[in-house]
């Protein structure tokens, strides 16, 4: 298939961070794994930058619904070569309170019905995970949040569970003993397919809520409320990251089909 120069750089997140493009058109595009989200790209600060709202424009689409493989290989026929991605999750971590910004250094996969792979046949491909999120965009995630004097848990393990539904009592037991300190339902197989694409790919994570049995009570209310809250502050910070990246990439994900197929 036939790789358009649309856009280098791609942040896919929740919905309402579209209005950080500056005359952003939208694009539709097939792929051989259906139809992603519409996919919006425009300039921030002179970087032509796509946009890809991960749960639909409206947010209708639950996150064990999202079509990942879609999303990621349409990115990747618009020529995007790195990715910022910003997820909401749950704290497992108590040090970590509602507000707190994270970005994960290592995940655990607890989803159950995803295809996490492209890679179904041959050649029988293994890509590397020593170092599950690009090095280049943590850095320039991290510089980002410093600047502009912006706490960050930046070597947190992230847990991602199937959902819909919030983890029980036991579950959240189970990931803290795992080492788990955050827990959400949408950062795979994302990470590992843009992997699969030789994409970079870190994420940006806000906690929406401690999770079950270190608050009262799960909310949509209180998630939406903070998802609110810190929207100003995440577009501060990746309108920041985004201009600070070196422009040749000098990270493993470039090459990570390289040597990791039969
Ligand atoms: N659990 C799983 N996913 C989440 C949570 C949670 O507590 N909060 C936001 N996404």
């Amino acid at each position: 298939m036939r790789i358009l120069s649309k856009a280098k750089v791609a942040i896919i997140g929740g919905s309402g961070l579209e209005d950080l493009l500056k005359e952003a058109e939208t694009i539709r595009v097939g792929t051989p794994y259906g139809l992603p989200s519409p996919i919006y790209v425009g300039e921030i600060d002179e970087e032509t930058v796509a946009f890809l709202p991960r749960h639909g424009p409206r947010h209708a689409v639950p996150p064990h619904q999202v079509n990942y493989h879609a999303n990621i290989f349409a990115l990747h026929l618009l020529g995007v070569e790195r990715v910022f991605a910003t997820n909401a999750v749950g704290g497992l971590n108590k040090r970590l309170k509602p507000g707190a910004l994270v970005i994960p250094i290592d995940f655990v996969d607890f989803t159950k019905l995803r295809k996490g792979t492209f890679y179904d046949s041959s050649p029988v491909t293994h890509v590397d995970m020593s170092k599950p999120y690009c090095l280049e965009i943590r850095e320039a995630l991290i510089t980002a949040t410093k600047d502009i004097g912006e706490n960050v848990w930046d070597d947190a393990v992230l847990a991602c569970t199937e959902g819909p539904r919030y983890e029980t009592p036991a579950e959240v037991k189970m990931l803290q003993c795992l080492g788990c300190d955050v827990v959400g339902m949408t950062g795979l197989p994302e990470a590992v397919l843009a992997r699969e694409m030789e994409i970079c790919y870190a994420s940006l994570c806000y906690v929406s809520n401690m999770a079950v049995g270190l608050q009262e009570q799960q909310t949509i209310s209180e998630l939406t409320r903070i998802g609110e809250e810190k929207k100003l502050i995440i577009r501060r910070l990746l309108r920041k990251a985004i201009s600070s990246l070196p422009n040749a990439r000098s990270c493993v994900c470039s090459h990570a089909l390289e040597d990791a197929q039969l």
